[in-house]
């Protein structure tokens, strides 16, 4: 699919924003595990949570969306019918993770203590995404995971296994999640250990011990840790909130209001560094919903950036959020620079190199470095053809762009927004009237 996005001067509204993706694989996940009935209220109508679901039913998992039982936002309840770890049974076929490398990992690391082998496949973003990082974990508690040089088709044998302690090489929530997901059918304890925070989104929901040792967090899970049947809220996703966070930062007038956004500390490093970089942006109403918390956002046109450094313990805290930070850091006076960030090299796309081409087809001062980007800010912006290379994340970091630019953008792939945002396209259009040309 391609849009056009034509520039606009003034931005308002309360655009809808998704359920949060990553708390919205959890909850599927854990009420699987789950002795008995959960309900998720507000679960992510995104292309990637439901591919956790159809893996979920593939192993016999029971899951309803009760049309009948709607959420504060409209969203219709999920009923997970959980079978408890030893329920889940053999699949009859591959499992098709399609997009999401949380689905795979995660996955991986709940089949890995289950007593029978699972294929786990992906599309051909997932497919050369880097597994070896769960499969060397994962053989050391005693699981077989073969792999294609280290990357998906992954057949997954289960067996018995032992926890270990397992220091995180790369900081990745979706690693730690793995370890500590096979922990729960482990002997004995099972530690990960993180020299830099990641999303902790699995220890909250699963309520697992937390310590800090020499600055150093260390996460446990013991063997047979059982995981409660539940309701579970999810919060509206920062991750996509961002895309309208720099939206209203870098237009010439803006006020859009984001109601109901997920404010966990590990996940809003957005928030501060468009702060820093002079953003209005304002909290009000933060609450907790089922131990995640929350609260509404209101962005204002500034009436300017400035140019920061990116890098050091931040960069997990805000890692899906560097391509539309480029976008805002194009936009502001002065130079940013991002480290730190090589990871973004193994995600859905290249996004070092993806966030570098479509910002320089626009007519920015970029410098693509191993492990981020450096920008010049401050030159204008010109309308262009961009590719979103079928990274949601690209789409709509390019959508920003083009809203300043000084003539339309036409971005290739525009349908990946629905990975994480089937509504984008529309949410976009309702703060930008008449910006948004969708194909008929
Ligand atoms: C996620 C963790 C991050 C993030 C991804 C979702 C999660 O990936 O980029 O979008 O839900 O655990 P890594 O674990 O690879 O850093």
């Amino acid at each position: 699919m391609t849009v056009t996005v034509h520039p606009a001067a003034a931005l308002a509204g309360t655009p809808a924003l998704p359920a949060d993706k990553s708390v919205s694989h959890r909850a599927a996940l854990f009420a699987a595990l789950a002795d008995g009935e959960s309900e998720i209220v507000g679960f992510s109508d995104a292309a990637d949570p439901h591919s956790t679901l159809a893996c979920l039913r593939g192993l016999g998992v029971e899951i309803e969306e009760r049309e009948d039982v709607l959420g504060p936002d409209g969203v219709p309840s999920l009923f997970v019918q959980g079978r408890g770890l030893d329920g889940l049974r053999a699949p009859a076929s591959a499992l098709d993770c399609g997009n999401s490398g949380t689905t795979m990992r995660l996955l991986a690391g709940l089949l890995a203590g289950r007593p029978f082998e699972s294929t786990l496949v992906g599309d051909a973003s997932l497919t050369p995404r880097p597994m070896g990082r769960i499969a060397r974990p994962l053989g050391q508690m005693g699981a077989r995971i073969d792999m294609t040089d280290g990357h998906a088709p992954l057949v997954v044998r289960g067996g018995s296994l032992s926890g270990i302690t397992y220091r995180l090489p790369v900081a990745s929530a979706q690693v730690k999640s793995a370890v500590l997901l096979a922990g729960l059918s482990a002997s004995g304890t099972t530690t990960v250990v993180e020299p830099v925070a990641t999303r902790d989104h699995t220890e909250r929901m699963l309520e697992l011990d937390v310590m800090e040792v020499g600055g150093e967090r260390h996460v446990s899970v013991p063997g047979g840790h059982a995981v409660r049947a539940r309701q579970w809220v999810v919060p509206r996703d920062v991750s996509a909130a961002a895309f309208f966070l720099v939206a209203g930062s870098i237009a010439e007038m803006a006020t859009i209001q984001l109601n109901g956004v997920g404010l966990n500390p590990t996940r809003s490093g957005v928030l501060d560094v468009l702060r820093a970089m002079g953003a209005d942006i304002r909290i009000s109403n933060e609450r907790d919903r089922g131990g995640e918390p929350l609260g509404d956002l209101r962005v204002e046109a500034p009436g300017g950036l400035v140019g920061v450094e990116i890098g050091g313990a931040i960069v997990p805290n805000l890692i899906d959020e560097i391509p539309v930070l480029a976008v805002a850091a194009a936009c502001a006076e002065g130079r940013t620079v991002i480290r730190d960030a090589e990871e973004l090299r193994v995600k859905e796309t290249d996004r070092i190199e993806a966030t570098a081409d479509v910002l320089r087809a626009m007519g920015a001062d970029v410098e693509e470095r191993p492990d981020g980007l450096v920008i010049e800010g401050g030159r204008p912006l010109k309308g262009a053809e961009v590719d979103a290379r079928h990274d949601h994340r690209i789409a709509m970091a390019a959508a920003v762009a083009a809203l300043v630019a000084d003539g339309p953008t036409t971005i290739h792939g525009a349908e990946a927004a629905a990975i994480s945002f089937p509504a984008f396209w529309d949410a976009l259009g309702s703060v930008a009237a008449g910006s948004v040309e969708e194909p008929a």
